[in-house]
């Protein structure tokens, strides 16, 4: 796997996607055809019970995993409370159960995508999330400041859904030190400013210790060559 000096990578552009459908063939069309989050609120309502037997497992959507192992290749003992955000139905919480890392608690904009994420356990029964929280990345959150020592997110800093601007909330959340590890499609990365803020946010020393991977996204399907990046860095309080 590469890894990058995050302040001074460029990344190669995707080609942009169409417009939505219905019910159980919901896929990447659709979901980067959202422009709001209330457009994301409708479709995830719709795909809450259907995105993991048809969209994950018919691609073999392996990017939480990737995420999860971005987080915990740089985690130490000290990073317990750890919020995903975007967790939808879960995946990213089983990936850090699966190389035992620490019980998040997952954010999300869809209650349908919570409940699923609520079902989810470990192989001891237990469950994946701790707290789950209904929120929207495109605002204010209800948290409280330096409330978590790492943030980790897959497939929800893309196309139609969430920005750059959400990182100033999310650096308040942040304790200081918080390891961030957050996946961003390339696309969107370069498109809609992130490689920018991050450099910026580098160089005024707001976020250090920057790495960034490109990542496959899926095993399977017509996106099988499709790549996101991790970015992964510590808020450092400032
Ligand atoms: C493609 S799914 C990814 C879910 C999960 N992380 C995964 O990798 O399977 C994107 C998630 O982002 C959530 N989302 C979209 N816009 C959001 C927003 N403004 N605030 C919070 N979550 C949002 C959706 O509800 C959805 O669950």
């Amino acid at each position: 796997m590469t890894e990058l000096q995050l302040c001074s990578t460029m990344v190669e552009d995707e080609p942009d996607a169409p417009e939505p459908v219905a019910e159980s063939h919901i896929g990447l069309d659709e979901a980067y055809s959202l422009k709001t989050p209330e457009d994301n609120r409708r479709l995830y309502k719709k795909w809450a019970t259907s995105y993991e037997a048809g969209f994950v497992s018919e691609n073999g959507y392996i990017y939480p995993l990737q995420v999860a192992a971005a987080f915990m290749d740089r985690a130490d003992s000290a990073a317990r409370r750890v919020l995903d955000i975007g967790c939808g139905t879960g995946l990213v919480g089983v990936g850090l159960a699966e190389l035992g890392g620490p019980r998040p608690d997952g954010l999300d904009l869809s209650p349908e995508m919570l409940d699923e994420a609520g079902r989810k356990t470990d192989s001891q029964g237990r469950p994946i999330y701790g707290d789950l929280i209904v929120g929207d990345l495109t605002a204010s959150l209800s948290l409280p400041d330096g409330a978590y020592d790492g943030i980790v997110s897959a497939g929800t800093f893309t196309h139609g859904h969430v920005g750059i601007g959400a990182f100033d909330e999310l650096y308040r959340v942040a304790a200081d030190g918080a390891l961030f590890a957050v996946g961003i499609n390339s696309d969107h990365y370069e498109e809609r400013g992130f490689s920018e803020r991050f450099r910026d946010d580098c160089d005024s020393g707001r976020i250090s210790e920057p790495e960034i991977r490109r990542v496959p996204i899926f095993e399977a399907g017509e996106h099988v060559d499709d790549r996101a990046i991790v970015a992964s860095f510590r808020s450092t309080g400032r």
